[in-house]
């Protein structure tokens, strides 16, 4: 069995070298020339937990290069990025995989998408462009969509143990999907088509966000009803069958800020979906409101933002908040610095700890990175020109920065 697989970013690298871990024949296939390169040379592409003893494990039954060739399974895991004047699903990297793919198609081959798409994608997109291979979908060639649900960090623990869903074009498709993962994945199968297969990935990302935004409300309310949100929800969540989530700085990285639009794209009927992207956008502006609530009557202000990375301990910072909060702070007025134990490089810079927090009238906490907690208050205070901190995760211990002489204001939190 020989398996192709295009794209090798977080999802379609750890997917490639856990089917060649299972002794299974696998070329790695991506545009990017000097990733291909470096993996030529064994080199990892960028770093996940326990990824480098499975590359090594994996290695003598891979190989890389930048042209597709003909295999028995084709498993596409490019890009699916927001275009986001239109607010819709870029599908041109699904195109060029499909494009690459037709004419190396053989008769009984099997393609797979990984890739988040709008409802519709495979049989719409996928399936006119393989089938200029002069073969017919379901009769020559099987097809199927199998989105993956894996959390980058625990990437590779989550791909062999996670429940994954298979939906084919037909059920022989479905089948044989399930049957190549098998071979790694620990998780229960659960079998569909293709389009209801598409429609549960954006429920699922969708759900979070929309709770999220409920959480972000609940915040917002509760700071105006004066009631301390954090405790509101820990004791609401008492309730067997109620689970709010955290409120927070506003929903970034690449799904949960992005998929929810691949439901909107096609439909008239996206209300709360919609509406729930607004209040999370909106989250940096109400952050940036609390700012000024606390630096009225502060010259020149400077704030230090601690956190660019979309989640705490890692280094991501594609669809950030912080982005948003830095760029509305600076219309503001303000100085802004930047902190981030993570992440090395960011659009504005990212300072050492000291550096950031000198001369600073205020430290706004936007990333729950664990290293924030261990921060030694009273060293701050000594460095800061007013000495303001501003919790939008809920993770300090606000009475020994209170104690160090700081004023708090946690988000979310109406009574002090
Ligand atoms: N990263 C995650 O945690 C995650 C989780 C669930 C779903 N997804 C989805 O999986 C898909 C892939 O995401 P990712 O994070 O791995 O992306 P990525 O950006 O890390 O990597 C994609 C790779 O595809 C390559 N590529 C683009 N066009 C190509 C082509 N025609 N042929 C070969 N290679 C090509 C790019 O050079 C890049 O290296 C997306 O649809 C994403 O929404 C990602």
């Amino acid at each position: 069995m020989k398996i192709c697989v295009l794209g090798l970013g977080y999802i379609g690298f750890p997917t490639a070298c856990l089917f060649a871990n299972a002794n299974l024949e696998v070329i790695g296939v991506d545009l990017n020339h000097a990733m291909i390169e470096k993996l030529n040379h064994g080199e990892l592409p960028f770093e996940e937990k326990g990824l480098e003893e499975l590359f090594e494990n994996a290695l003598p039954n891979m190989r890389f290069k930048t042209e597709v060739e003909e295999s028995d399974v084709f498993i596409i895991a490019v890009p699916t990025p927001l275009n986001k004047e239109m607010k819709m699903a870029d599908l041109k990297y699904v195109r060029s995989a499909a494009e690459m793919i037709y004419s190396h198609l053989r008769k009984d081959n099997l393609i797979i998408l990984e890739s988040t798409v709008p409802p519709g994608t495979c049989d719409k997109l996928l399936v006119p462009v393989l089938e200029k291979s002069g073969l017919k979908v379901g009769r020559d060639f099987y097809l199927a969509h199998c989105p993956e649900r894996a959390i980058p960090g625990n990437t590779i623990y989550e791909m062999v143990h996670n429940d994954r869903i298979v939906g084919g074009i037909d059920k022989k498709s479905t089948a044989l999907a399930k049957s190549l993962y098998s071979c790694f994945v620990e998780g229960t199968f659960y079998l569909t088509n293709t389009i209801t297969a598409e429609f549960v990935k954006l429920m699922e990302n969708t759900f979070r966000d929309i709770n999220i935004a409920l959480a972000n409300e609940f915040a917002q309310i509760a700071e105006e009803c004066e009631v301390n949100v954090w405790e509101a929800i820990e004791l609401a969540n008492k309730h067997p069958r109620v689970n709010v989530l955290k409120p927070g700085p506003g929903v970034g990285g690449h799904c949960i800020a992005i998929d929810p639009w691949f439901l909107t794209e096609n439909s008239t009927r996206c209300r709360i979906v919609s509406l729930a992207r607004e209040i999370n956008d909106g989250m940096p502006n109400h952050v940036l409101q609390i700012v000024k609530g606390m630096l009225k009557g502060v010259n020149n202000p400077v704030i230090t933002v601690f956190g660019v990375a979309y989640k705490g301990g890692v280094d991501d910072t594609r669809e950030t908040p912080a982005l948003k909060f830095i760029k509305l702070a600076e219309n503001e007025g303000y100085k802004v610095k930047v902190h981030d134990p993570y992440v090395k490089e960011f659009e504005y810079g990212v300072l050492k700890l000291e550096e950031a927090v000198k001369d600073s009238d205020c430290i706004i906490l936007i990333t729950d990175h664990p290293e924030f907690k261990e921060i030694n208050p009273k060293e701050m205070s000594s460095l800061m020109r007013t000495k303001n901190i501003i919790d939008t995760r809920n993770i300090l211990d606000a009475e020994r920065w209170k104690e160090a002489g700081f004023k708090v204001k946690v988000l979310g939190e109406g009574k002090e």
